[in-house]
């Protein structure tokens, strides 16, 4: 009794229209993946659900940032070695290996506790494959967050086909070769991870696709009138509910930061100094990795460009240095401040700031979807993974940035620079992605489709029998 009236209370006086539902979610403990995460728990709390989040102990987030969710913390089991490892398949191996017992007690336990509101559904990172056959064991409906596009998704879900007509594992002879089945692109495009063991990679997607299909519903930061022919082929394919309610960061008014790194807001004030649409915005995410001689061609393409620019360098950017070791002496001295370096951006808003001209990107999603939002042209940097299928797409299909073709030569930096910030070629350019921006402005408003997706997904969570052990 006394218990009930806890509930009661907490529904009665918070907000009278609170859902009285709780949602777990449960984020993979990536700076691509607990951002996105984190704002769709934003989202779905200002929609009435109570918000708990699963989180490993590894890369965790910082709860002050917000109060109005729970945060139960799990031990991933994760040495210091393994924690910092370089190959981010290895890391997504163990965290679904040593993750699923401690995930399995702690949901167990939020389930048990009949003192909160009770549970509707777990919403898991689709790279924790493992959750599914946790919520399957517990009755417990699971919905997917797939923190990438869907257009790369489309061609992961493709991968044994790929492999069945010889594309994978890519051949170095074959990279130009177009895949048929695919346009437009090409082998060197398709989403790899240079792992030790391609293997190792393959299972990975594999438990990403499969146990996504096997879930009650996929969630995208993304957009139809961005993705709409991958959304169409996905539908056809995937027989589950589908939502793209993106781009989730302008859903929201404030934006809490998940920044693991702290975001230096000293660029803003040297952003205020330059000249409209002047400067080259250049960060290559948190992952991705350079060595000092692509470290270096970038610092004197972007030197040469005479263009000023605001350089993310994030440590451990350039493997084997600690930060700007490998820059000759004098170097950001000859620039005049020309050129501003940090270790990490307040990037949202260094993106909406009217002095910036160009995003030279690595072309992970958020950012990808971020420069979209905000109409700043691209200049792609592919590393790894579904950041070749983005930069394609950006490139080719969408035509909103140019890519970096031949590797990393100063000259060619230079060249591309200039055809962006200076040529017709880059007038055209941006023309193109104020229409995806404004695109996305109008897809969440009233009507809009990533609105109208939000009350499909609200509506269909709100339909989920509530869990209960009884049930079991
Ligand atoms: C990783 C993978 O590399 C990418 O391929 C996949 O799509 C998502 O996971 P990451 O390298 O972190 O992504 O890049 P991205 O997806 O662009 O996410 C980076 C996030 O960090 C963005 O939200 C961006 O705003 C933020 N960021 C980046 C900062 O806040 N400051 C910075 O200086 C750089």
């Amino acid at each position: 009794m006394k218990k009930r009236n806890v509930m009661e209370k907490k529904i009665g006086t918070e907000m009278e229209q609170r859902k009285g539902r709780r949602l777990v979610l449960f984020p993979l403990p990536l700076q691509g993946h607990i951002n996105p995460m984190l704002q769709l728990a934003d989202i779905l709390h200002s929609k009435g659900f109570s918000i708990t989040i699963i989180h490993t102990n590894f890369n965790s987030p910082n709860p002050s940032h917000y109060p109005n969710f729970t945060f139960h913390s799990i031990p991933d089991g994760l040495s210091e070695s393994e924690a910092s490892a370089s190959d981010p398949v290895l890391l997504l191996k163990l965290l679904n290996a040593k993750c699923l017992e401690p995930f399995r007690d702690c949901l167990v336990k939020l389930l048990s506790d009949v003192s909160e509101e009770p549970i509707s559904c777990l919403i898991s990172d689709a790279i924790f494959y493992f959750t599914r056959a946790v919520a399957d064991s517990l009755k417990l409906p699971r919905i997917v967050l797939r923190t990438g596009g869907v257009s790369s998704f489309v061609i992961f879900a493709a991968f044994p086909l790929l492999r069945e007509r010889g594309y994978l594992p890519i051949q170095d002879s074959q990279l130009e070769k177009p895949v048929e089945e695919l346009p437009p692109l090409k082998v060197k495009d398709l989403p790899v991870v240079n792992a030790d063991d391609p293997e190792a990679f393959y299972e990975v997607v594999a438990g990403l696709v499969n146990e996504t299909k096997a879930s009650s519903g996929v969630i995208w930061n993304s957009y139809e009138d961005l993705e709409q022919s991958a959304l169409v082929t996905l539908g056809k394919e995937f027989p589950i509910p589908i939502f793209p309610v993106g781009p989730f960061h302008k859903h929201c008014s404030a934006s809490s930061s998940s920044s693991f790194l702290t975001q230096d807001q000293n660029s803003i004030s040297w952003l205020d100094k330059q000249a409209p649409k002047s400067v080259i915005y250049a960060s290559f995410g948190s992952i991705a990795a350079l060595n000092e001689a692509e470290f270096l061609e970038i610092a004197w393409g972007l030197a040469n460009s005479k263009q000023p620019f605001l350089w993310v360098v994030r440590p451990g950017l350039v493997r084997g240095s600690e930060w700007l070791e490998p820059l000759p002496s004098g170097f950001l001295e000859t620039l005049n401040g020309r050129g501003h370096i940090i270790k990490w951006a307040p990037q949202q808003d260094v993106l909406a700031h009217p002095a910036v001209g160009a995003f030279w990107t690595h072309n992970g999603w958020n950012s990808t979807l971020e420069s979209i939002c905000e109409g700043v042209p691209m200049i792609c940097m592919p590393c790894f993974g579904d950041q070749k299928v983005n930069s394609k797409y950006v490139s080719h299909v969408w035509k909103v940035g140019l890519q970096l073709e031949s590797g990393l030569k100063r000259e060619e930096i230079e060249g591309t620079i200039r055809r962006l910030m200076v040529e017709k070629e880059g007038e055209d350019i941006r023309d193109r992605i104020s229409e995806l921006k404004e695109k996305a402005n109008l897809c969440l408003q009233q009507g809009g489709t990533s609105r109208q997706s939000l009350d499909s997904l609200v509506s269909h969570i709100s339909k989920l029998e509530l869990f209960t052990f009884k049930s079991q």
